[in-house]
């Protein structure tokens, strides 16, 4: 007896067929049984599964060559077969992979179907998106370069021969935009807020860094964030060169190389003024914060949504109110994987405690609140996911966040990396560097480009070489590193 497993979106299916040796299927008079269905909406694919698909499915069983019993049966044909494989595939399509994988394991004849590059393809591009195709398919076997990037365990880092680079900094802002990667401010040596900006044109293995006029854009600050919606840059808070907590929002557009900044009109209501709090874009229209250090010193917890004017000249900030929501924090990050989810890690809580916390913000159809991401204990190595502040988080191909750096709970400065996969299992893994060894940091920046399969790496601070002169031990770094999904 063998188990298929159908889950178009919102049905689940179980299909048993009765499945003889060396892999031939065989089929006995009603030995197909549906199980169980649960079903909420869609009746429509229900339909199509019950009057088309599973009768093709049943009568192919039935032509099977391998089951000597039905031989050429009654001359009826074998509709999976005659099916076109577009109209299959495009059926397949539909389907998770996991029912893909168990329809593809019937029997011999639909493994061989399931095993077409041109399905393949059309999987990838459907699970990472047609940019990931594009900058990721050195070899042309699909079904490898799936398999390879559903397992990614590994990356590789090269440093990057820069011309002309900015001050070693940290707690600075780092967006890929329009091809290119795009800088500003952050704190540097000596204890000063920067207020530059610069444009990184990236080459395969250089970068050439050109420090950009900026109109009158944001005072020199640190701790501030900054995300790309649209054609645009969206600034806001951050702590100025007084050390004062900021609450201003700034909107940036590109044109003829260089950057016009402005101040944005969102109204009578802004969020408090904080520095280090997280942020991140949703679905590309709004900005979405959380948390940080207002102007009392204390650790927040508020989480505010800028909507945007269809003409980018208006915003306006709202608090968003719901139960439960993550504890008050800074030094985390929020990083939006598509779709309606925005996930939220880590941070240093209240009472000075590093946290390992995994919730995500949904923002689907009228709903604005956040879920807790729980994971089971064996899917996290050893048992406990890792703690920590002043890390960077970033998308990359697949949905998953790749997680580097930052700090521990004895304030140790790390190198590692760490894949946080919460879109099909939730699992946390631990994710291998080769190449080139970047140094311990946090308070760096990470940004990908839009394929998701190449990291840029810039600044944050690293630990000092113990010497008199650097009685701290701290030092601000400023080299710029790319690391690559191994796929
Ligand atoms: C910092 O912000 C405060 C209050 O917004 C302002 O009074 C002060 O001039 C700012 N300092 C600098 C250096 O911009
Ligand atoms: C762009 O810059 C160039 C040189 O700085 C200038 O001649 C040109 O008029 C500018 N174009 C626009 C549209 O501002
Ligand atoms: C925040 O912004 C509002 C309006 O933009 C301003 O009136 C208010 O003083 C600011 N609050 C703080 C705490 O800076």
């Amino acid at each position: 007896m063998k188990k298929i497993v159908i889950w178009p979106k919102n049905i689940r299916v179980e299909i048993y067929i009765r499945v003889s040796c060396n892999n031939w299927c065989k089929t006995e008079d009603s030995t197909l049984l549906l199980t169980k269905i649960y079903q909420r909406n869609k009746p429509s694919l229900l339909f199509f599964f019950f009057f088309f698909f599973l009768p093709a499915l049943v009568r192919s069983m039935a032509d099977d060559p391998g089951s000597s019993s039905s031989g050429s049966s009654n001359g009826e044909n074998s509709l999976i077969t005659d099916m076109s494989h577009d109209h299959l595939f495009s059926i397949l399509l539909l389907l998770p992979l996991e029912s893909i994988l168990s329809f593809a394991m019937t029997c011999k004849k639909t493994l061989l179907l399931t095993r077409s590059q041109t399905l393949w393809k059309s999987i990838c591009a459907r699970d990472w998106g047609h940019s990931t195709l594009d900058a990721c398919s050195p070899s042309l076997d699909w079904i490898q370069l799936y398999r390879r990037l559903r397992n990614l365990d590994r990356v590789s880092c090269f440093n990057l021969d820069a011309s002309d680079a900015p001050t070693p900094r940290a707690s600075h802002s780092l967006n890929f935009f329009k091809g290119c990667l795009l800088l500003f401010g952050g704190g540097c040596d000596g204890g000063r807020h920067l207020d530059d900006t610069w444009i990184a044109y990236l080459g395969k293995r250089v970068v050439n860094w050109q420090r950009v006029a900026a109109s009158a854009g944001p005072s020199g600050r640190f701790g501030h964030s900054c995300v790309v919606i649209g054609n645009s840059l969206v600034l806001f808070g951050g702590i100025n060169d007084s050390g004062i907590r900021q609450n201003d929002t700034w909107i940036a557009q590109e044109s003829n190389t260089t950057l016009s900044w402005r101040l944005l009109d969102v109204g009578p209501l802004a969020p408090p003024a904080r520095g280090a709090h997280a942020c991140s874009s949703i679905d590309n229209r709004r900005m979405l914060i959380h948390g940080g250090i207002g102007l009392s010193g204390t650790r927040l917890g508020d989480t505010w949504v800028l909507y945007l004017s269809e003409n980018l000249c208006f915003g306006t900030w709202h608090e968003t109110l719901s139960h439960p929501v993550p504890s008050p924090r800074s030094g985390h990050t929020l990083t939006s994987i598509g779709g309606s989810r925005t996930v939220l890690f880590g941070g240093r809580g209240m009472g000075y405690e590093v946290l390992n916390d995994v919730w995500y913000f949904d923002s689907s159809e009228g709903r604005l609140g956040w879920v807790p991401v729980l994971f089971e204990p064996r899917n996290v190595p050893g048992g406990i996911s890792l703690a920590r502040v002043g890390h960077s988080a970033t998308l990359i191909s697949g949905g998953r966040v790749l997680i580097y750096g930052g700090e521990d709970s004895y304030r140790h400065r790390k190198d590692d990396f760490w894949l946080l996969d919460i879109t099909r299992r939730r699992v946390w893994r631990r994710v291998k560097c080769e190449g080139y060894q970047p140094r311990s940091r946090s308070f760096h920046r990470a940004s990908a480009d839009e394929s998701g399969c190449y990291l840029y790496v810039f600044g944050g601070m690293v630990d000092g070489t113990l010497q008199p002169a650097e009685p701290t031990g701290l030092r601000f770094d400023g080299e710029l590193f790319v690391v690559e999904l191994l796929v």
